[in-house]
């Protein structure tokens, strides 16, 4: 049985994208109670110090069965975030999860969380994925992002981060990412007036999908994948698909053994889904290197892959591995987290509006470390290193203790004092911007937080900003509530269909 976060909460807390933040087994050794002579933990743990402390066996939590029970029989399945709440309620801010040999230790609370994340090291792990790494050593890949650790990751995060991390190295996206913008309405007017009442998109998380998909691998690429067209290009369709595949089965390939991959359809499928992704990947690259060859000039306007083709600080086998690994964790965060706020029409303040999105429907609903570089002690436990740790952040940005009114969405919560947002939506929080730090993370935190998070802001300011301007957006007629569901990710759990009406 997979142990990941993913498999507690039933669900993979894949990411990259975060998408694929943890799934596939950890080869989690958590020893009990014998004393480390680790002396790289931030707290002093060589000495009788750590005696004294409980340790894994002490900690309470589900047996695997009772994790199956809820899985299986409690409609669990797809509620990986409801399950981190129910599990707090029962044992507590920090419990173990069993999965035959293989532990996992969950943090609930914003305290515990920072605890884990200043002990994290130099070189955090968010979890192993040892049948990524296990197709890249079949292909002769790079293994880049997510497989790489200690320095080696390092180094290739270090090469990743400009261009990415500041506003200000994000601010030349911001012409082609309009152009997609303007795709993206042209497509919605077009959806519109096929639609019977000549208003409502249906199911709009799969146009802010397109959207995401296009967006970013404008950036990436510097080349337009169509996606937003009314016939995707055949190469951007196997795109798509090998992502989706990939993403799915990655969760899926862990749980079987080797054994059966000669009669089960699911590594094969996983190896299909990474060769198609990596061909069109390495087809969009080559090309922009031809480009780049023919005509000197255009360097100047190049973005992303320019940037990465024109420095030595990752080989060619590293860049065809970097950019694809950074599409997958651009696409479906992004549009997901689009597809919530649909009753913009009424919010002033896009930003507060964005964030109590990411907090009320946080689409990584649970982060990982996997401390490989020294032990831990966290909520008075002492934990040996290669421990896998899940944080559990759904559960506490929904903790009253952190939030009041945990379960409204109330922008306003985010803004500063002298910030209003206007009107009737004008309301006086007494604990405006008091929550715990740690208590809303939904990028993560420290060296290895999203990459992309000033890429997904800005596509997330400018679609909705300029869909806003355009239209008044409201949901269908006798619309049900929509409730979330963890598939890797926090996505609406049926689709959301939108009424699109011409502001006058
Ligand atoms: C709403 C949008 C997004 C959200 C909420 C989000 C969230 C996250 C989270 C929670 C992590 C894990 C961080 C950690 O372990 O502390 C992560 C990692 C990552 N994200 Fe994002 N992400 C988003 C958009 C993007 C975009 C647009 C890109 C691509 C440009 C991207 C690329 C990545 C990569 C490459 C990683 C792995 C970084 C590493 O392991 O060093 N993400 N993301």
């Amino acid at each position: 049985m997979r142990p990941a976060v993913a498999a507690v909460s039933s669900g993979r807390l894949s990411a990259l994208g975060a998408r694929v933040l943890c799934s596939g087994p950890v080869g989690v050794r958590c020893r009990s109670s014998s004393a480390s002579s680790s002396t790289d933990l931030h707290v002093d743990t060589a000495t009788s110090e750590t005696e004294k402390l409980k340790t894994i066996d002490d900690l309470p939590g589900p047996s695997m069965s009772k994790t199956l029970y809820w899985i299986l029989c409690k409609g669990y399945a797809d509620k990986a975030h409801l399950m981190q709440d129910l599990q707090k309620n029962l044992y507590g801010p920090i419990w173990r999860s069993r999965f035959g040999h293989y532990n996992l230790v969950n943090v609930a609370s914003a305290e515990l969380i920072s605890q884990v994340i200043r002990q994290e090291g130099r070189y955090p792990v968010r979890a192993l994925l040892p049948h990524w790494k296990e197709y890249k050593d079949l292909r002769g890949q790079a293994y880049g992002l997510h497989v790489d650790t200690g320095p080696n990751w390092y180094r290739i995060r270090s090469a990743l981060n400009p261009k990415m991390l500041k506003l200000q190295e994000v601010r030349p996206y911001v012409s082609v990412i309009l152009q997609v913008v303007d795709d993206l309405l042209r497509r919605i007017e077009l959806l519109r007036e096929k639609s019977p009442d000549k208003t409502t998109v249906p199911d709009i998380a799969s146009e802010f999908y397109k959207f995401g998909f296009e967006g970013i691998s404008a950036i990436l690429f510097e080349t337009r994948l169509g996606c937003l067209e009314e016939e995707v290009p055949k190469d951007t369709q196997r795109f798509i698909k090998g992502l989706n595949d990939m993403m799915y089965l990655s969760g899926l390939v862990p749980l079987f053994p080797k054994w059966t991959r000669s009669f089960l359809p699911f590594w094969k499928g996983f190896v299909q889904a990474w060769d198609d992704l990596s061909d069109v990947s390495r087809k969009l690259v080559e090309r922009r290197m031809r480009e780049l060859e023919q005509n000197s000039e255009a360097q100047k306007e190049g973005l992303y892959l320019t940037y990465l083709l024109s420095n030595d600080k990752l080989s060619l086998a590293e860049v065809y591995t970097s950019i694809m690994e950074l599409m997958l964790g651009g696409v479906d965060t992004t549009s997901n987290t689009l597809s919530w706020p649909y009753d913009l029409s009424q919010m002033p303040y896009l930003k507060a509006v964005i964030k109590e999105v990411l907090r009320l429907y946080p689409v990584v609903p649970g982060n990982a470390r996997f401390v490989a570089e020294n032990d831990l002690i966290v909520g008075g436990y002492w934990f040996p290193k290669e421990t896998q740790f899940h944080l559990c952040h759904y559960s506490v940005c929904h903790s009253a203790e952190e939030f009041p009114e945990p379960e409204n969405f109330i922008p306003e919560r985010w803004l500063r004092p002298g910030e209003s947002a206007g009107g009737a939506y004008s309301r006086a929080l007494p604990t405006v911007n008091k929550h715990h730090p740690y208590s809303y993370i939904p990028f993560g935190v420290g060296v290895r937080a999203c990459v992309g998070k000033r890429v997904a802001e800005l596509e997330m300011y400018l679609a909705l900003s300029k869909l806003m301007q355009r239209y008044q957006v409201c949901p269908e007629d006798d619309a049900p509530v929509i409730e979330p569901k963890t598939r890797t990710l926090m996505i609406p759990g049926s689709p959301v269909n939108l009424r699109f009406l011409h502001r006058a």
